[in-house]
């Protein structure tokens, strides 16, 4: 269990590397690190060189934070996160979302690479992600759980708005502009590492999924906590099946092939979002 000091050292790690003082965050999916490979003068901090700060295992997730300008707003960016299934906890996985809000940042923009449930989406799509079901949180991982820190928020965070209204319309609004089609729908955190069964996604279209993922939602729960604005963006890089098929099979390998095939239309769309904030 983290306490408030160790938030504040691995804040305190990051100011010293930097003077940059963002206020914006940005955290970058499966196969989406290169969104960050563009930014000039970026400070890069080695997620080693912080106390505390989880190290990812997973193959297309470096890590390493990138601190620059980008549209005008410094950012924050996260090239690379830590999943549950790496078998780090909860709170391992959210401290630098708790970090983040230390170091002054309030908004808060998250990225992923997910499966499409909702039968009319597509490989390659963007989705909006206007709500979530936290289905491995209501199953125990849930990263609130333990002794409040109460500096951050309230033992019984509100959750009526994860994902921030006013931003999820400039996201439409964006996205219209630049003729982009953005999905919309409800976002669906599951453990993994196994991507789901056809029996299981079956049973997630009946409760209204529109997409599921191993990220995200953890994030969310504590962004809202501590009373940060929160805006998710899905890439849908495969679509979930609801059948067994003979020639089907979900890998790693096409997430993150459609993942960097999407990088230039999110990229887009994150700078268009971020001009008008
Ligand atoms: N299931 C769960 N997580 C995912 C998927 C999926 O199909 N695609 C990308 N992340």
């Amino acid at each position: 269990m983290f306490t408030l000091a160790h938030y504040q050292e691995a804040a305190d790690a990051i100011r010293t590397r930097t003077k940059q003082r963002p206020t914006l965050g940005l955290v970058l999916g499966s196969g989406l690190s290169s969104l960050a490979d563009g930014i000039p003068d970026a400070d890069i901090i080695d997620y080693a060189d912080i106390p505390h700060w989880p190290r990812s295992t997973v193959e297309g997730h470096s890590g390493r934070l990138v601190i620059g300008e980008l549209q005008g707003h410094t950012v924050l960016i996260m090239q690379g996160r830590v999943h549950s299934y790496e078998g780090y906890t909860p709170q391992q996985i959210t401290l630098p979302v708790r970090v983040m809000k230390l170091l002054g940042i309030e908004t808060i923009i998250l990225t992923n690479a997910a499966g499409g449930i909702n039968p009319d989406f597509e490989a390659g799509d963007l989705m909006l992600i206007t709500d979530h079901i936290n289905w491995a949180g209501m199953t125990g991982l849930n990263p609130l759980k333990g002794p409040n820190v109460d500096y951050f928020g309230l033992r019984f965070p509100d959750m009526t708005f994860p994902y921030d209204p006013a931003l999820c319309q400039l996201a439409r609004e964006v996205a219209a502009e630049q003729e982009q089609t953005l999905r919309e729908g409800v976002y669906t955190f599951l453990s993994g590492p196994n991507f789901e069964s056809p029996a299981e996604i079956r049973m997630f279209h009946t409760l209204g999924v529109d997409a599921v993922g191993m990220s995200t939602v953890p994030s969310v729960t504590v962004a809202r906590h501590a009373g940060m604005r929160v805006l998710g963006i899905s890439s849908i890089t495969n679509v979930a099946p609801h059948h067994p098929k003979p020639d089907h099979v979900t890998s790693h390998e096409e997430v993150m092939e459609t993942g960097a095939i999407i990088v230039p239309r999110l990229m887009a769309l994150l700078n268009g979002i971020l001009q008008r904030l």
